[in-house]
């Protein structure tokens, strides 16, 4: 805590999707370290109601799938409140249900916000975060889902594979641009973090033909039953601070329950496993 207060306190933390779960929880710590928070939702109600809850922060209504908007906010940022040292590209929905039974709108839904909103996010902000030659940090949300595959969250987990995909490329590309020294790109990996994710989540049209509402709704209710269990974001966030803060790329909010899924990942891979069927992965705190 003392050396994410030493690193971040006095700075300006940029966050979208901050008014619920674990953007929430990072602007609440962001804030409690010293942070100027500037809470970015598409829910203005929620997004004001933390405002008046964090002093001096501030809430901005956009849409992180609107580049332009996304581009307009990092404008008013460096005007109105000064040079960015934290983003985090934070915003994401779920969706549940077979991919053959997928609203082709809830698949834009979700890679036009888990996807295209962290790339309008960096768009916005790096040049500026360059620019001003001070220390900065870039966060994206990727999820235990980007190293992972479970059916009935395809469209999810693809935009999670594709965020830590992005995340990485995007440290390498720091790193050749010779900007590596200011400009810090991380990933987080939230495993289970009690949240709105899963009520707010996509399902698949009961009024299509053939399609099978009872398996996208069962998929939900077993995500809602880990909810149950799920880390405080408050306690996620103190965590991903902290390990930000000592300079790790892979920030994971239950190092033990994302580790063994990273682990698992990297084995299917060398051992040239196929995809097999499990029993969701239950997350128990009392073992992590
Ligand atoms: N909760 C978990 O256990 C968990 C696990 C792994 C990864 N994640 C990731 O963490 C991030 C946050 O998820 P959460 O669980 O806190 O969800 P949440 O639903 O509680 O909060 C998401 C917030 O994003 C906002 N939002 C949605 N669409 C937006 C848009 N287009 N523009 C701006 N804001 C928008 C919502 O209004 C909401 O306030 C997501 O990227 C998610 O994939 C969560």
């Amino acid at each position: 805590m003392t050396r994410a207060r030493e690193t971040f306190g006095g700075g300006v933390a940029v966050i979208t999707g901050a008014a619920a779960g674990i953007g929430a929880g990072l602007a609440r710590h962001a804030h409690r370290l010293g942070m100027t928070v500037v809470l970015v939702d598409v829910d203005a109600q929620a997004a004001a109601a933390l405002r008046d809850e964090l002093p001096g922060s501030i809430d901005v209504v956009c849409d992180v799938r609107d580049a332009d908007a996304m581009a307009a906010l990092a404008e008013r940022v460096y005007r109105d409140v000064g040079s960015v040292r934290l983003l985090v590209n934070n915003a994401g929905v779920e969706q549940f249900g077979y991919l053959w039974d997928t609203p082709v709108a809830n698949w834009n839904r979700v890679m036009d916000i888990n996807v295209s909103g962290v790339f309008h996010g960096v768009r916005a902000f790096l040049p500026r975060m360059i620019a001003a030659q001070t220390r900065a940090w870039v966060w994206n949300l990727s999820s235990i889902g980007g190293v992972a595959v479970v059916p009935l969250q395809t469209p999810y987990i693809v935009s999670k594979h594709a965020v830590l995909a992005l995340t990485e490329c995007l440290r390498l590309e720091v790193e050749l641009a010779g900007h590596a020294d200011l400009i810090q790109v991380q990933a987080v990996l939230p495993g289970a973090v009690k949240s709105n994710i899963f009520e707010t989540a996509g399902g698949v049209d009961p009024a299509a033909d053939g399609t099978d509402v009872a398996a996208a709704e069962s998929q939900r209710a077993a995500m809602l039953d880990i909810k149950a269990d799920a880390m405080d974001p408050i306690e996620a966030a103190e965590v991903v601070f902290d390990q930000a803060a000592d300079g790790a790329f892979y920030l994971l909010t239950q190092p033990d329950y994302v580790g063994s899924a990273m682990a698992e990942r990297a084995e299917v891979l060398r051992s040239r496993t196929p995809p097999q069927l499990r029993t969701t992965r239950r997350f128990d705190p009392a073992e992590h």
